[in-house]
This record gives structure tokens, sequence and C-alpha cells, in this order.
């Protein structure tokens, strides 16, 4: 079962209004809710799982200088599932960016909701009595100070981030301070291992992953200088990727976390890209359009702040990465390619050869790749063997900038359409030095700020994961048991739980 956030919508309010129904003496009406939703102030979001049934709410008032949670409500089923406490990170994460402070308030009796909000850093600050005039029980008024750069986890983690990631063929962990700062990343590249089959084979990979984990993690704990003893929450990448790949990490993490009854942060792959952004640079405006390429995505996401995405565009075939991938291979290059491709690319012409550039005459924000891999392999077919050694470099750079012209393009009209401030980029593919210098110089020319990470930080590492983590539920024992991995897990979705057993009904 996934468990994702987004906004509510009217098709919501009738299991909305059940679920307030269920979850307090005096509920607000669905004509309240109606209401609610038509007000610029406010922020309203429902957990959802796959199936599309709302699991619980959070309705916010977000006023200039102080943003207020007016109601949150899980379904009976689902209480103490971490569902709850997943709605109220995003709040408490976008009211970090927004540098306000929180306020609410939860009847005296409630103490499941006040422990609730403990746990998140609220203190109580006032009581105000007789509120609920139903019992005449008072309130209690909790506040939440400004957070310090949005380090919201820091006093709930009781030591440093481990944060793990397997999903594809880097076996990587990483070491985070509770406010953020990176104490230490280790990557090993199985590179090396599924070069001879000229692709990851995804079999390979999780059998890399198990031999290889205990090693990385324990030269990330060294390198930070800390000892597992010292750890006080562990992530890992849950989805997406390749299934097999994902589960060691994953199993490995929740075998840690419960071995200590440490909170577990369940982490989408993609969340952890967009994370690098702002490990890249702190103070990058909000918000942001960042283009995430790599050898199994491309994406275009709208970044509201650091735990609000929306997909704004994607490839409908081949990821940029494969496209340099397989272009690496028809020229006969090294292995996965796309930085060789680049190397060779910088000796040659790029008007020399002329290759479709996917969707370009599209408004909208997708990508395609496949025809400018099928233009390649036809005109290497048309070649001789002396023309294509010769003019390799040609070939190479004519190539590349025909899949660099397709991201920039999009990336650039979908930050101009979004107006946005920032306009960022990530993923193994941002590594490229044409796509780079290119990015920096038409994103500043048309007044964008413009964050391109250092390679180590674009490419799969555990740092970004952690930072990403940071900004996302944190499961307490024993509510993570269940967290399964998924290999197609969408943007905006926390985790999935393993499907067993029977489902409550709401
Ligand atoms: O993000 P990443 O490390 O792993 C995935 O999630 O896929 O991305 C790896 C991809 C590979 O396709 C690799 O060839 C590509 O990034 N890549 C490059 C460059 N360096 C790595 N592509 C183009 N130019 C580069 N310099
Ligand atoms: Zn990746």
């Amino acid at each position: 079962m996934r468990v994702a956030a987004r906004r509510m919508e009217s098709g919501d309010l009738d299991q909305v209004t059940k679920i307030e129904a269920q979850s307090f003496d005096r509920p607000w009406t669905r004509e309240m809710f109606r209401d609610e939703l038509t007000q610029d102030l406010s922020w309203m979001e429902v957990a959802v799982e796959a199936g599309g049934r709302v699991l619980g709410f959070l309705i916010g008032r977000r006023y200039p200088d102080v943003w207020h949670v007016m109601d949150l409500a899980v379904s009976p089923g689902w209480r103490r599932r971490g569902v709850g406490g997943g709605l109220l990170s995003r709040f408490l994460g976008a009211a970090d960016d927004s540098l306000v402070p929180v306020v609410l308030e939860v009847r005296q009796g409630n103490e499941e909701a006040a422990a609730l909000y403990e746990g998140e850093g609220f203190v109580t600050v006032a009581r105000r009595r007789g509120y609920y005039t139903d019992t005449g029980e008072d309130a209690l008024v909790m506040t939440r100070p400004l957070r310090d750069g949005g380090a919201a986890r820091a006093q709930q983690l009781s030591g440093p981030l481990l944060a793990i990631e397997t999903s594809c063929d880097d076996t990587a962990a990483a070491v985070l301070a509770p406010a953020g700062d990176v104490l230490s990343s280790v990557v090993y590249s199985q590179d090396a291992i599924h070069e001879r089959y000229g692709g990851v084979v995804p079999e390979v990979a999780s059998r890399a992953h198990v031999e290889r984990m205990t090693a990385v993690i324990r030269e990330a704990l060294r390198e930070a200088g800390c000892l597992m003893g010292d750890v006080g929450g562990v992530a890992a990448t849950v989805g997406p990727g390749l299934i097999g790949a994902l589960l060691v990490g994953v199993q490995t993490a929740k075998t840690i976390a419960w071995s200590r009854r440490l909170p577990f942060f369940p982490v989408n792959h993609i969340h952890g890209h967009l994370a690098a952004v702002w490990l890249a640079d702190r103070h990058a405006p909000f918000p942001m359009v960042t283009l995430v390429a790599s050898g199994g995505h491309t994406v275009l996401v709208r970044v509201r702040d650091r735990t609000t995405y929306r997909l704004l565009g994607q490839t409908l075939d081949d990821a940029a990465g494969e496209a340099f991938d397989k272009g690496a291979r028809l020229l006969g290059l090294g292995y996965p390619g796309g930085r060789e491709l680049d190397e060779l690319a910088e000796k040659g012409d790029p008007t020399a050869f002329s290759f479709p550039i996917g969707l370009k005459r599209s408004a909208r924000p997708d990508f395609s790749f496949s025809g400018v891999k099928t233009a390649l392999y036809y005109l290497l077919r048309s070649m001789g063997a002396d023309e294509r050694t010769r003019r390799a470099a040609d070939i190479a750079a004519s190539y590349r900038e025909a899949i660099v012209a397709a991201l920039i393009g999009k990336a650039l009209r979908g930050a101009q359409q979004e107006k946005v401030r920032t306009l960022a980029m990530a993923g193994g593919v941002a590594a490229n030095s044409l796509l780079r210098r290119r990015l920096a110089e038409t994103g500043r020319a048309s007044g964008f700020h413009v964050v391109i990470p250092s390679l180590a930080y674009c490419t799969d590492n555990a740092a970004m994961i952690g930072a990403a983590a940071l900004r996302g539920p944190a499961l307490s024992y024993p509510q993570y048991l269940d967290v399964d991995a998924s290999a197609s897990l969408p943007l905006g979705s926390w985790w999935t739980e393993a499907s067993a057993g029977t489902e409550p009904q709401l």
C-alpha cells in the first residue's frame, strides 16, 4: 500500500468529512471544509493510499507571520502508523522554509495529539479555559518556535542520521548531523562489475550491495568520526529503483533502526536528487524548477519548498542518461559511457551533424530521446569504419548537442512558465560539461538563480538521501516494520507498506 500526500480537492470531501466525524465530537461540517478550500491562506492536504483512499488530512492557515494548524485527523484504522506525523512534517517543513513559527490549539484531554505535537517540538504556552463549549474542557495553546535554517528535525534526533542508498548500482552511505551538515558520504560504484555485461544486471547489483553494504556503512561512520551507538536515526531510499537493490538498503536500515528502536526515515530517490540542490546551495530561493536527469529518470519538477513537489514533465521513452550510454555504446566508448562521450564531444564540432531534438515543437515540458538514438544508429550504419573513427568526436559533439538542447529548452521553458526564482539541476547527467555550462549561461541570462551541485552530489549518493530524510516523515518503532521497498514509487510518495494482513476499513 502506497502512502502519499497531495492537495485536498473537492472530490475528497465525502471521505474527509467521514474521517472528521470519526475523530471529533464537534466535527467540522462539509460546508466548512468547502469554504476553507476557497481561501488563499489555506493549506489543505490529504494522505492517500494507492487506490486513492483518503487516510487522513491536515488543514492549516498560512498567515504572513505565523502558520496555524487548524485540523488534523487520521482514519481510525490508520492511527499510530505515521500518517498524521507525515502530514504534519510537511506543513512544518514548509513553515520552516517560509521562516514562520507555527501555533495550534489542542483539547486538554487529547493526550495522543499533544504527544504527537510535542514530538515535533511544540511546547505549551497558554491555556484557554473552557474553550471547548461541549464539555467545558480547556484548550492548550502550543507553539513551535521558528527554526534556524529549517533544522526542524534536529531536536527529534538524539544523534546523527545514517542514510543509505542502494536503488541502482551504487552502494552508498552517509552521516549527517541532525541540523543537516554532511559529516561523511561514501559511494562504492559497481560500474566495474556491470561493465562486462554492458548494463546493470539487477540480480548482480543486489548481490554486490549485500557484499559491500556493511563496509560502506562502516567507512561512512569512521569518516564522520562516530560509532554505530551514536547514531540517532536511519534513512534509506525505499523507491523508485531496482527492487532487489532497494530491498538491501531498506532491510539494512530497518534492522539497524529496529535494533536500537531508532526512528526510520523512508526516502523517495527522486526527492533525494531534489535535495542535492539545497545541499549545494542552502540559500537558493524557493520556489524552484529542478531538472533531474540520470540513467534511470528524466523529470522536470516544480519544488515549492523542501517538502512539496509537483511533476511538470518527464521522458516519454528513454532517460537522458540512457541516451548518452547507448550513444557511447554505439560509438564503442567505455561504460557506462556518458562521461566518455562527454569527453570525446569536447574535441568535436557540434554543428557537424544534425540530430533531432526530442519534442522540440511540443509545448509540454516532456522529453523524448528515442529519436536521437535511432538517428545515431542510422548515421553510423551509413559510414564506413574509417569514417566512423575519423569523425567520432564530431558525431559525439553533435549527438550531445541535441540531448543538451532538449534538456535545456524544456527546463528553461518550465521555469519561465512556473515563474520561479531558481533553476536547478541534479542527477548523474548533470555531470555533463556542456549541460552545466549551458544551463548556467542561459539560466542566468534569463534572470534565474542557477544551482548546479558538485559532481559528487549529482550522481547517486546517500548524502542527498539524508538531506531529503530530514525534511520528510520520521517513523518511530514499530511503525516502520511494515514499510516496503517499491520499484515504481511516484514523485511525492513517501513509502509503501507490505500488503500483508487485513486492510483497515474506513
Ligand atoms: O544519477 P546516476 O548516478 O544514477 C542513476 O540514478 O541513474 O546517473 C548515472 C548516469 C549514467 O547514465 C551516466 O552515463 C550519466 O549519468 N553520466 C553522464 C555524465 N556523467 C555521468 N552523462 C553525460 N555526461 C556526463 N559527463
Ligand atoms: Zn539517481
